[in-house]
């Protein structure tokens, strides 16, 4: 009889019923009277057995591992306690093969191997995406953008997308990837910092989720060529209204994912001890935090006592992250080790109102400030910086047609999936991870 299709996710309400279903052979396993089959389809899993002439007549075909098949058959309910997605199974009946996947040498096993050489895998990325582990993150990461989407309707940010190629910079001259625009110099877009900001008198508070770009020549566990930036900017708020948004934005993010139907289990699997964080987060200053460095015998990048106006490098900041061990807002930095366009404390000039937010096992997930609001401050600032404010006219410009106190900050999507899903590098964590050396899938 004719069968309906369905998705995995939809079929197992099907019990009792002839069903069509259409995947890939995620695991196989076979005596000579019963194939075990699991199938994926990116939905979800289903267990499916071939029994009697339908297991001979896999004989001849061999299926393996990967290969694609429509199954038909009737959905069955399992009895408690066995171990099966949507405890059911797929008694099939018939099966069609659409693409036989090769064995032997060039088994798909063979080319992903768990243990193979990490570079080796990244190769195969098109290939290993197709893991539990990996294609589960790429769920988690679909759910947090989701969830991220969410939060700022609810605060009634308007989402805007701007340009990726530009010719200022944000965060420094030396991540820069310079590109030749039609004969003239431009780049790859650091952050969309300052184009938000422009947006404000128009559009009012607003964010985007757009691809950031940084040559960082460093191999880090965390740092990435390309990553998915979500930056919000935000109008007529102070310092502390800033520090509030962001702990609701973690909460809450977190709070949906963790619901989510899909990402909530994968969560649980990666990461069974994940904690959902509640604010108020810890709050930190950085001069405090280099008391704190000092006290615990971590040293600064010359191997000394950290000492006030030393930037808090990766690994010392992770140490004092772990060992704290909750999510922290360290705030206040120095202005020199900051950038040009950072607001400087009222009551104490010489740093800045400024956030990083950390959490334990990455270290920083958010970056974020109040703006300088004054032209003649602003033009310091590029001076400081040796930076020629030409190019800057337009972002010079939200100060002179109206200005107002803002602030805004940008988290990296694949840092906070790092914590989410406990994966030890943001690698894991893009579709296809860029870094220095890496360009390929
Ligand atoms: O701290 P950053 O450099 O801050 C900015 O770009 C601000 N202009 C954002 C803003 O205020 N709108 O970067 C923000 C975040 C970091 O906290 C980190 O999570 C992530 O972006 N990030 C990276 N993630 C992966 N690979 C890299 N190379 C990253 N650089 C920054
Ligand atoms: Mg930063």
């Amino acid at each position: 009889p004719a069968a309906k299709s369905f998705k995995v996710a939809k079929v197992y309400e099907q019990v009792g019923e002839r069903v069509k279903v259409s995947g890939w052979i995620h695991r196989l396993r076979s005596n000579k009277k019963v194939v075990f089959v699991v199938l994926r389809d990116g939905t979800g899993f289903l267990q499916c057995v071939l029994t009697g002439d339908l297991a001979l007549a896999q004989q001849t075909v061999d299926l393996t591992l990967e290969s694609t098949v429509t199954l038909y058959g009737t959905i069955t309910k399992l009895p408690e306690g066995k171990n099966a997605a949507g405890g059911v199974e797929l008694v099939v009946d018939y099966y069609q093969v659409l693409g036989l996947a090769p064995s032997g040498d060039d088994a798909f096993t063979n080319k992903i191997a768990e243990d193979s050489d990490p570079s080796l895998l990244l190769d195969q990325r098109h290939l290993a995406l197709r893991g539990e582990a990996i294609s589960g993150v790429m769920k988690v990461r679909a759910a947090l953008l989701r969830a991220f989407r969410r939060f700022f309707e609810e605060e009634s940010l308007t989402e805007v997308t701007p340009p990726c190629m530009v010719q200022t910079q944000v965060e420094g001259g030396s991540t820069l990837f310079k590109l030749d625009y039609y004969g003239e110099e431009a780049y790859l877009t650091q952050s969309s910092q300052l184009y938000l900001e422009t947006c404000l008198p128009a559009l009012g508070d607003v964010y985007c989720v757009q691809e950031s770009f940084r040559a960082e020549k460093s191999h880090t566990r965390r740092h990435l060529s390309e990553y998915t930036h979500v930056e919000s900017e935000l109008a007529f708020i102070t310092f502390d209204d800033l520090l509030q948004h962001l702990e609701r934005l973690i909460s809450q993010s977190v709070k949906y994912v963790l619901e989510d139907p899909v990402a909530g289990p994968i969560i649980k699997q990666l990461n069974p001890d994940f904690v959902a964080p509640t604010g108020p987060f810890m709050r930190l200053e950085y001069k405090d935090a280099i008391t704190w460095l000092n006290e615990h015998g971590i040293k600064n990048e010359d191997g000394k006592d950290f000492k006030f106006g030393d930037d808090i490098a990766e690994a010392a900041e992770r140490k004092m992250t772990d060992t704290i061990g909750v999510p922290i807002l360290l705030i206040k930095f120095p202005v020199e080790i900051k950038s040009f366009y950072m607001k400087r404390c009222a009551d104490d000039p010489r740093v800045t109102e400024s956030v990083d937010v950390l959490m334990p096992t990455v270290g920083e997930i958010t970056g974020g400030s109040m703006r300088i609001t004054q032209i003649d401050e602003l033009m310091a600032g590029f001076k400081r910086e040796g930076i020629d404010p030409k190019a800057y006219y337009w972002f010079i410009d939200q100060r002179k047609y109206g200005t107002c106190e803002h602030g805004g900050y940008g988290l990296g999507t694949e840092r906070i999936l790092a914590w989410l899903c406990n994966r030890f590098t943001v690698r894991d964590c893009s579709l296809y991870p860029r870094f220095s050396g890496r360009c390929k899938p």
